[in-house]
């Protein structure tokens, strides 16, 4: 039997979010029902809303999250009903010619649910990044569904779902930081400081985090920022070469979506250094660069989509560390609140209050 349950429905471009009751299909062949225990509220939930991502609206909004697998459809194996799993944006299909080449995290065909659900009135919606977990329960395909040890939080364990993983993987995965490496994270919000925690697992010695506000400065040195700068008042390039020798950052990752700050990192690099960008730009945005200083400087520029994880890899993984003690996923938690709040964290992500307000159910 469909259920009706209620969910976080952004309507129209701009306009604040609606609770609705949505309807959401039995798991059919290859899907999941999830009862949803904990969502993120991520910045891009507040993109889609504001038409930043594309315009199929309505978006059922919410994608970062962990809950409990409330049933399956024919031939799911992977996942049973009872399971703690984090939802994942990333169920690679295993056939396309990324992963047939072995490089499953660049999955180029992954899955979502095949089945739609929709407000009462059959309107279909549009699931944020093919989960939409602002909702008592969500459908999805089995592959989106990544058990974990239940002894974790789900109020932590979702973070990993988008945001946090996005980060840790900046550094970790796109940009391979190791150790010894100077590293320099560009925004602190969840995932720039998430960016700063994966530094900090991977070993590097240097790592400056970089943002506008204070209060953001102050969180990014509890993840593991050795230094900060307000890039208000000090000229952050100048910064960060005065701090690596003069040299500039081995890794300078972006995570606002910014030109300018994308430029910032370009000139914060050092000779065959990296730039992840992890920020999203919006689609109206460009950028210039001296195209000599992109030959001469070496290196790379690499974007970093939810961080090149590989959820069946880093998920498990990722929960083993903050249940010894080594990843602290609560520190990214500022509120947790109800499913009537999240416009209200929308403006205080936009006033910089929050590092992550988290819906629980
Ligand atoms: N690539 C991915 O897979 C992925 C996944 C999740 C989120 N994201 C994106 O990452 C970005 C950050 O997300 P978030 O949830 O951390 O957002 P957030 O709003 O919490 O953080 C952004 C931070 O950037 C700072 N900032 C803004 N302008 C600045 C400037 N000019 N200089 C320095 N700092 C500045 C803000 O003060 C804030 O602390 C967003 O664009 C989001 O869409 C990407
Ligand atoms: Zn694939
Ligand atoms: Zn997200």
């Amino acid at each position: 039997m469909p259920q009706n349950v209620r969910a976080v429905i952004a309507r129209t471009k701009g306009d604040p979010v609606s609770l609705e009751t949505i309807v959401v299909p039995d798991p059919g062949p290859g899907e999941a029902v999830v009862k949803i225990q904990a969502c993120g509220v991520c910045h891009t939930d507040l993109h889609y809303r504001e038409g930043g991502i594309n315009d199929d609206f309505p978006f059922l909004l919410g994608h970062e999250a962990a809950g409990l697998v409330e049933s399956v459809g024919a031939g799911v194996t992977a996942v049973a009903a009872g399971d703690f799993v984090i939802l994942n944006w990333r169920a690679v299909c295993g056939d396309c010619r990324s992963c047939r080449r072995g490089r499953p995290w660049l999955c180029f065909s992954t899955f979502n649910a095949n089945q739609k659900m929709t407000l009462t009135d059959g309107t279909v919606l549009t699931p944020a990044l093919g989960i939409g977990a602002f909702a008592e329960k969500t459908l999805v395909h089995a592959g989106q569904c990544t058990k974990v040890n239940p002894a974790a939080s789900p109020v932590a364990a979702g973070l990993l779902g988008c945001g946090v993983m996005a980060g840790l993987g900046a550094a970790m995965n796109t940009g391979n930081v190791g150790r010894g490496d100077s590293v320099a994270v560009f925004g602190c919000g969840g995932v720039g400081n998430a960016a700063i925690a994966g530094a900090r697992l991977a070993g590097a010695h240097t790592i400056i985090g970089v943002d506008i506000d204070d209060r953001k400065l102050e969180w990014a040195r509890k993840f593991g920022a050795t230094h900060t700068v307000n890039a208000k008042v000090t000229d952050a390039v100048e910064f960060i070469k005065s701090v690596t020798g003069g040299n500039g950052a081995d890794v300078c990752i972006e995570a606002i979506g910014h030109p300018a700050t994308y430029r910032q990192c370009f000139d914060a690099r050092d000779l065959a250094g990296t730039v992840v960008l992890v920020g999203v730009p919006r689609p109206d945005m460009t950028i210039e660069l001296p195209f000599i200083e992109v030959f001469g400087r070496g290196g790379a520029l690499k974007s970093s989509w939810y961080g090149d994880c590989l959820p069946s890899r880093d998920f498990p993984m990722l929960i083993d560390l903050y249940l010894q003690g080594r990843l602290d996923l609560d520190g990214f938690v500022s509120e947790t609140i109800g499913i009537d709040g999240v416009e209200a964290a929308f403006h205080k992500m936009e006033r910089g209050e929050v590092l992550r307000s988290v819906v629980t159910f």
